[in-house]
């Protein structure tokens, strides 16, 4: 080039830049001004804990008549909002604008008397509404709207996926239709507002709150409703014994450790929730997990219920997955991507065994976007040095620290698009010295491997402890070799761009949620491979994981 030629190029380079970074600056701004908009988990919990206790949930027939139902329960005030679903059949979910409304509403409710049964008078917000002549007559509009409350099977999934433009819209396109709905959230808060009225029994103060991935932003349609049952508040409040005036008298039982607390606590709820929960199925009382739980079917909602005590570590590991979700669309998006991927080709599974667990993968996702260049999201060592005073956590003597001020988080500007970071990330641990190194988000970089497990992450709270202990080198191959095959299959012209035809034929992220080729081979080959004592020493490890 002549030196004219180079100074225009140079020139018009220089504009090019200026427009870049006023973009990127502009992008920068308005996404932290987002976040600063951006409400905390406290507050968004506590609101929907508000609107549950205003609500109820009312079995009636499959021919109800919409504007008649509606009718008869503004007798006992006004609806703010109602929908109906399926599960075991039709239910509707109603909120009231103000709480009277239920004492109204019970008042008029009668208690069946059943010859062959003992009635337990327990009054939950759990109704039916049945005979109520003309507004079940068939010649009566029927078929309002049911919401659905699982997500779309995976080969409608493949076929939807298969007729957008882009890789980047396939990816957005999953993520709304897996996510949870507004109706799915009310119905789990509900859920955890009627439990909370069967805990109450014993603790009237107690809350039962949700967490995991029903309020962590990564929850899928159909996912388990992961509860906790708070008793903090109470003994909150019992902490200043005072030096006069009044306390309460208790008979009190000497326990030997707090987890024998949690397990009694636990058990009398989990009897209580057997005995008198209307629609709570199949309790299961698992005691002597690492984490006690209840476990049950909740059946007029259809979900799988996992009740716990005392379990403040993952409230916190909660938070922080929330926090990193509303951080950058990106992440939320990418996690539902690689939950579903892994689903499909049975990388994880709803089966507890040596498969990566969906906590697992996430962290795995998070580690990814803190190691682009520039990172997408900071470390929780970042997170944790921009806490304020009323931020500090120590939970069993581990630092639970980070910063709950969204508007005190300043990310840097990456601008890679979804499909690249859904590349790079199959790219990233196809070839990751899994041998050596562990993951930590701590960090926000790999560290040296301080066990011989397969898969090490690091727990980010309990940094001694790895999150994939329960994973072995079967299930680790199987997900190398599907990341191995998945980056191939985007680098392939077929298989990474659209084709034209009235039918399409599924490619890009379509493509890869079809069988693997690879996954189920070398699952096999591994197999036979290894040595009877290795594969007798994983189960005794998963079972192990699973107690
Ligand atoms: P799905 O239920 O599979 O949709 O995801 P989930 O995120 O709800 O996972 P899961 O029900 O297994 O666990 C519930 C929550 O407990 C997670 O979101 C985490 O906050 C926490 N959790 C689960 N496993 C671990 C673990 O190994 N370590 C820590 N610190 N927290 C965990
Ligand atoms: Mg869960």
């Amino acid at each position: 080039l002549n030196m004219k030629a180079r100074g225009s190029l140079l020139k018009f380079l220089q504009k090019v830049d200026t427009f870049v970074h006023r973009t990127i600056g502009t992008n920068v701004v308005a996404a932290q001004e987002e976040r600063e908009g951006c409400k905390s988990l406290y507050a968004v919990e506590a609101e929907r804990q508000e609107q549950a206790e205003r609500s109820v949930l009312i079995s009636c027939h499959s021919r109800t008549n919409e504007k008649k139902f509606l009718n008869f329960l503004s007798r006992h005030g006004d609806i703010n909002k109602y929908f109906f679903y399926e599960s075991y059949g039709m239910y509707a979910l109603v909120e009231f604008t103000n709480q009277e409304s239920l004492s109204s509403l019970f008042e008029a409710a009668a208690i069946p008397s059943v010859s062959h049964e003992s009635i337990v008078p327990f009054k939950s917000r759990l109704l039916s509404l049945r005979n109520l002549g003309s507004m079940e007559s068939p010649n009566h509009q029927v078929g309002q709207q049911c919401q659905l409350q699982t997500s779309i099977p995976i080969n409608k999934l493949i076929q939807r996926l298969s007729r957008e433009e882009s890789i980047d819209q396939q990816i957005t396109s999953l993520t709304d239709v897996y996510q949870l709905t507004e109706e799915n959230s009310r119905l789990r808060f509900l859920v955890c507002s009627l439990l909370k009225d069967i805990a109450a029994a014993y603790f009237p103060e107690s809350t039962i709150k949700a967490f995991g991935s029903s309020v962590n932003g990564f929850g899928k349609l159909g996912c388990d409703l992961d509860m906790f049952l708070d008793l903090d508040g109470i003994s909150e409040k019992c902490a200043k014994m005072p030096r006069s005036g009044l306390w309460l008298e208790y008979q009190m039982k000497q326990a030997i450790s707090e987890r024998a607390v949690t397990q009694s606590i636990l058990s009398v709820i989990g009897d209580c929730v057997d005995q008198f929960g209307p629609g709570c199925v199949g309790v299961q009382k698992i005691l002597n997990a690492r984490c006690p739980l209840v476990r049950f079917t909740h059946q007029p909602s259809g979900f799988q219920c996992d009740l716990t005590a005392n379990n403040r570590v993952a409230i916190k590991s909660t938070e922080l997955l929330y926090l990193y979700g509303e951080l950058d669309p990106r992440v939320r998006h990418l996690v539902f991507t690689v939950r579903c991927w892994a689903r499909a080709h049975g990388i994880t599974s709803s089966i507890p065994g040596a498969w990566i667990t969906n906590f697992s993968l996430t962290v795995m996702v998070l580690f990814f976007l803190q190691r682009r260049s520039p990172p997408i999201i900071p470390t929780l060592d970042n997170l944790r040095d921009l806490a304020g005073p009323t931020d500090k956590s120590v939970i069993e003597g581990n630092d639970c620290t980070f910063v709950s001020d969204f508007s005190k988080i300043h990310l840097q500007s990456n601008t890679e698009t979804l499909e690249k970071l859904l590349c790079e990330f199959f790219e990233f641990y196809a070839t990751f010295a899994f041998n050596k190194m562990s993951i930590s988000i701590r960090k926000g970089k790999e560290l040296n491997k301080p066990e011989m497990a397969p898969l090490h992450i690091q727990n980010p709270f309990e940094s001694s402890l790895n999150v994939s202990k329960n994973v072995n080198v079967t299930q680790l191959d199987r997900f190398v070799a599907v990341c191995q095959e998945s980056s191939w299959l985007l680098q392939q012209k077929e298989t990474s761009t659209p084709n034209e035809g009235k039918a399409p034929t599924p490619w890009g992220l379509a493509a890869l949620l079809m069988p693997s080729k690879v996954a189920g081979i070398k699952g096999r080959k591994k197999r036979r491979r290894e040595p009877a004592s290795e594969r007798i020493k994983s189960l005794l490890e998963s079972l192990k994981t699973t107690n």
